[in-house]
């Protein structure tokens, strides 16, 4: 298992692995795209490109959704028992496990986050996933239901019902955790029997093809799991409006998930999104202050705030806001910003250019439109996409650095009187993803849990993840339910079947 190891530089076969020009997995064959094109993955610690993937269009999409439609009806797969499923799956963990530093290192020299977070959070969070949706595949069951029917009396019915795979699902992930969204994705997919066709992100593609193999090794039959990497507009968009795609199952922004709803409307495919949050973290005045300071710069911080779930608006009850805001910009100031491979490092950059610019954007807007930095506030140096850990205080409801996902180090503190004005402006937002809660008073802990409208509410402490627990979203935060048997009811369809006895 990890040990304290403190690489500057990547292991000699992650290096060898990244350096390929990577192909995509279609069919259990790795394939160059039709177009023959690639596209660069950069490291976002130092801007350069990484490495070049194979760039999957319209064509390659095509390609991917008939291997998994054959997988589905005809392959190996679907004669496997749910026991032997369970097996592969399980070994799927076994195998990513056993890879666990390689898998670590790809994600930080792709996505720019700490060694030591991917080894601790991404990896070990990827394998429970695998494992937790192996035990199901022996446990989705129907019902058997009385009948009743009015217009056949004396009649006697055995009816039941099949819970079965959906079919071909499509899964288009992001880039904030590139190996846990493909496990959170592929875990449900494979424990209900359905084949797949995955996007990874175009800014972090590298885990994801890496997984590929992993899932070959394992015995997964070919076509069961088909990997294509590209871009969203295109590769994205031809897998969401694909007329042989029974399910689409999408993470990333709320703007691109109404993209994705439409596309689906042609084939009526079923969707599920996970998308973006304004999370409320909310510090009542009777805390442990320390206690509440830590978790709440841990709220934003984590994943240097490209996390959907972030705490990013943080509400204090006004005897304790500044105490509050000063311990949280102490905590701010102290984290180590730094290539993630640097055993040393806290926090890393932003996955892209794109991002950098997008964060500093909002902190220009916020701070002309009359907020405060308590600190940070800007970028950090001039190469790489790194941006200081951000306190804003004097903020206004209006600003858009209340209102909309900044997906960066950045969280605004604002003051509240009490519960009731609390709750108000905890739920002025479009979006319901996650809230956190800080009292001693588990009374009114409960209470609040049930007033605010997210679909996770953590009372003291933030961002705890398990595979059993479902994660989704209220409002425009999502359709349906990650992790958790919730996730299984998004990869299966209810069949009816009633004989006369
Ligand atoms: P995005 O929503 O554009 O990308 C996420 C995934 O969707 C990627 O795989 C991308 O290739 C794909 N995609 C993009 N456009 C598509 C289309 N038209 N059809 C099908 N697939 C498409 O997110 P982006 O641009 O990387 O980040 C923008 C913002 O989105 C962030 O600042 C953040 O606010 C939010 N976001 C939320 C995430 C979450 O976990 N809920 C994750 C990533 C981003
Ligand atoms: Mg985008």
């Amino acid at each position: 298992m990890a040990t304290a190891l403190k690489f500057a530089q990547p292991e000699e076969r992650v290096s060898n692995f990244v350096s390929r020009t990577h192909k995509m997995l279609i069919n259990g064959k790795w394939v160059e795209a039709l177009s023959g094109k690639t596209f660069p993955t950069y490291n976002p610690a130092t801007g350069e490109v990484l490495a070049r993937v194979a760039e999957g269009d319209k064509a390659d999409i095509d390609l991917a959704v008939k291997a998994a439609r054959a997988a589905f009806e005809t392959g190996p797969w679907s004669k496997l028992t749910a026991s032997e499923r369970g097996r592969l799956i399980w070994k799927i963990a076994d195998l990513i496990e056993e890879n666990l530093e390689e898998f670590a290192e790809l994600e930080t020299l792709d996505n720019g986050k700490p060694l030591k977070v991917a080894r601790a959070a991404d990896v070990p969070l990827a394998v429970d996933l695998f494992r937790y949706m192996a035990g199901w595949t022996t446990k989705i069951e129907g019902n058997t239901i009385p009948l009743s029917v009015p217009y056949t009396p004396g009649a006697k019915y055995l009816a039941y019902t099949l819970r079965e795979p959906v079919g071909v699902v499509g899964q288009i992930i992001p880039w904030n955790f590139p190996l846990l969204m493909a496990a959170w994705k592929l875990g449900p997919a494979l424990a209900t029997g359905c084949t797949v066709v995955l996007k990874p992100a175009e800014q972090t593609p590298l885990s994801c093809l890496r997984l590929g193999e992993l899932i070959q090794q394992a015995g997964i039959p070919d076509g069961v799991v088909n990997i294509v990497p590209g871009y969203g507009e295109t590769a994205g968009a031809a897998l969401a409006a694909h007329p042989g795609v029974d399910k689409i199952a999408f993470t990333g922004s709320t703007e691109v998930g109404k993209i994705i709803l439409q596309a689906a409307a042609g084939n009526l495919k079923k969707v599920s999104l996970e998308l973006g949050g304004k999370s409320p973290n909310v510090v009542l005045g009777d805390v442990d202050l320390d206690a509440a300071i830590a978790g709440s710069a841990s709220a934003i911080f984590f994943n240097h705030g490209q996390c959907c779930c972030a705490g990013s608006r943080l509400y204090v009850e006004n005897g304790i806001f500044d105490k509050v805001v000063e311990g949280v910009a102490a905590r701010a100031e102290k984290i180590k910003v730094g290539s993630g491979m640097e055993a040393s490092t806290d926090m890393g950059p932003l996955v892209s250019e794109e991002q950098l610019n997008r964060v500093c954007s909002y902190l220009e807007s916020g701070l002309s439109e009359g907020a405060k930095a308590v600190t940070g506030g800007a970028r950090q140096g001039d190469k790489g996409y790194f941006v200081k850990p951000t306190v804003l205080v004097n903020t206004n409801e209006k600003m858009k650095v209340v209102r909309e996902e900044i997906f960066g180090p950045v969280v605004t503190v604002i003051p509240f009187k009490d519960t009731e004005d609390l709750v108000t402006q905890a739920n002025n937002s479009v979006y319901g993803l996650a809230a956190g809660i800080w009292t001693r008073d588990i009374q009114k802990a409960h209470r609040l849990a049930t007033q605010l409208r997210a679909g996770t509410v953590w009372i003291n402490c933030y961002n705890i993840f398990d595979a059993a627990l479902p994660f989704g979203g209220y409002k425009q935060s999502g359709w349906g339910r990650e992790m958790g048997h919730d996730a299984l009811e998004m990869y299966t369809e209810v069949k009816a079947v009633c004989a006369a006895l």
